[in-house]
């Protein structure tokens, strides 16, 4: 198993190009089963969970071109309507492949996700969301069986709001009869960006970026070209890298735009940031201010973010106080940090930090995919030597982190 080696205290500088967002890439992967077209994508990260969606995803019969960051998908020789247990216990955006088959081939056989590291995370709105657009769906043998003629429009009003239960159900809509309307539907930039390309594809979607999509069921969809939208939290943790351990980095092909509750909360620690278009330049040269929050949707502090916020927490100067509402135990990079030499305690959802003058290298261990992101951004500000064990949580949503950051003077080696 992978390792990072990470000696800290070095200041960063130079440039770092951001890569397309994972959370955009997975379901705009997905919408290639909605059409016997070609999707010509771009902007396609290099991770580990692509790599698993497209496995999956050629296992249905969906022809898969890759070269680089360019991915052209072809449905028009699907023949297995399956998300197997091995693949979706591996990643749970697995469930998204549920709404593309059922509404195309009006048949689905999907594996429950099971229970997760930050939370028990169910997908009952997802298959509520279908049951309502007309499906019969039983669950036997930890598989999701869902079945129906054709879906038909009607109201559906999650109980939450969830970003993937969003996602299934527009994508299952676009090819539903009549019209369909998404109450309380998630406005995360990534739901958008699929909404984009669904149009692309000729969907007729109105309220995009709002809370109430509004889905007029076509015949069928078209190929399309689209490019992923850049990823705003791989954006925001070299941010909160250059917070924690000092330096001046330029950050290329970000989406600034929509990253305001980051932007605002490192602007509150102190980080001086030039912001353009597709750029930031961000300069750190002291202590950070502690900084406190909660997390909710977007356009809200995102719970993607919390743990290395927390990680700059660490280091500030002074105490602060994060809340967790997104999920019942995302804290699991507490102790790790608390390793370092962090002065964190929990109660309940909330974590409370006092900061300290230094941390001290040492052996930690990468709980889930943030987490070890918040891990790496303790370690480039601790003093001394970390290893951080179980990287392999990193890759599946980092494009080479350790490359890029030792692009920009980090001490940081993969040991295989
Ligand atoms: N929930 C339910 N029932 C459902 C769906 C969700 O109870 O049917 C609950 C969840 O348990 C959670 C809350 O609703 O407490 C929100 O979950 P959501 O469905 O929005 O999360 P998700 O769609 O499974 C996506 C991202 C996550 C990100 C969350 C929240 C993808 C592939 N994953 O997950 O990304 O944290 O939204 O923004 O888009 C990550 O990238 O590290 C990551 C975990």
């Amino acid at each position: 198993m992978d390792k990072l080696l990470i000696q800290g205290g070095k200041r960063l500088s130079g440039e770092i190009a951001i890569s397309g967002a994972k959370n955009a890439a997975l379901p705009i992967l997905c919408a290639g089963l909605l059409t016997a077209g070609d999707l010509e994508l771009s902007n396609v990260p290099h991770l580990h969970d692509v790599a698993t969606m497209l496995k999956l995803l050629g296992q249905t019969g969906l022809k898969v071109d890759q070269d680089g960051e360019r991915v052209t998908l072809n449905g028009s020789a699907i023949t297995k309507l399956e998300a197997p247990y091995e693949m979706v216990k591996t990643m749970r955006a697995s469930i998204l492949v549920l709404g593309p088959l059922l509404a195309r081939f009006g048949e689905a056989k999907v594996s429950l996700p099971g229970g997760c590291a930050i939370g028990s995370r169910p997908v009952d709105q997802h298959i509520k969301g279908l049951q309502a657009l007309g499906a019969e769906i039983s669950i036997e043998g930890g598989y999701i069986y869902a079945k129906c003629k054709k879906l038909k429009g009607t109201r559906i009003v999650t109980d939450m709001i969830t970003v993937t239960g969003t996602e299934n159900l527009l994508m299952a809509a676009t090819l539903a009869e009549g019209e369909t309307i998404l109450e309380n539907a998630a406005r995360e930039p990534e739901v958008t960006d699929l909404a984009h390309l669904l149009v692309a594809m000729g969907a007729r979607i109105e309220g995009i970026g709002s809370d109430r999509l509004v889905i007029q069921g076509v015949p069928e969809l078209h190929g399309a070209r689209h490019a992923v939208i850049s990823d705003r939290i791989e954006a925001a943790t070299f941010l909160c890298a250059v917070a924690a351990a000092g330096g001046d980095i330029t950050l290329r092909n970000t989406r600034t735009d929509i990253m305001d509750a980051a932007l605002d909360k490192l602007r509150e620690v102190g980080l001086e940031m030039t912001i353009g278009d597709n750029w930031i330049r961000a300069q750190m040269n002291r202590r950070p201010t502690p900084v406190s929050f909660r997390t909710t949707e977007y356009p809200g502090f995102p719970t993607d973010m919390q743990a290395q916020f927390m990680a700059v927490n660490t280091v500030a100067d002074g105490a602060s106080r994060v809340t967790e509402t997104i999920f019942e135990n995302r804290f699991m990079h507490v102790q790790e940090m608390n390793r370092l030499g962090a002065a964190i305690e929990t109660d309940g959802n909330t974590a409370f930090i006092k900061g300290v003058e230094q941390l001290v290298g040492a052996p930690v261990m990468a709980t889930d995919l943030r987490a070890s992101a918040s891990l790496v951004i303790a370690a480039l500000a601790a003093r001394g030597e970390t290893l951080v064990d179980r990287i392999y949580h990193l890759d599946r949503g980092y494009d080479r982190m350790e490359v890029k950051l030792s692009a920009v003077g980090a001490d940081i080696r993969r040991i295989k």
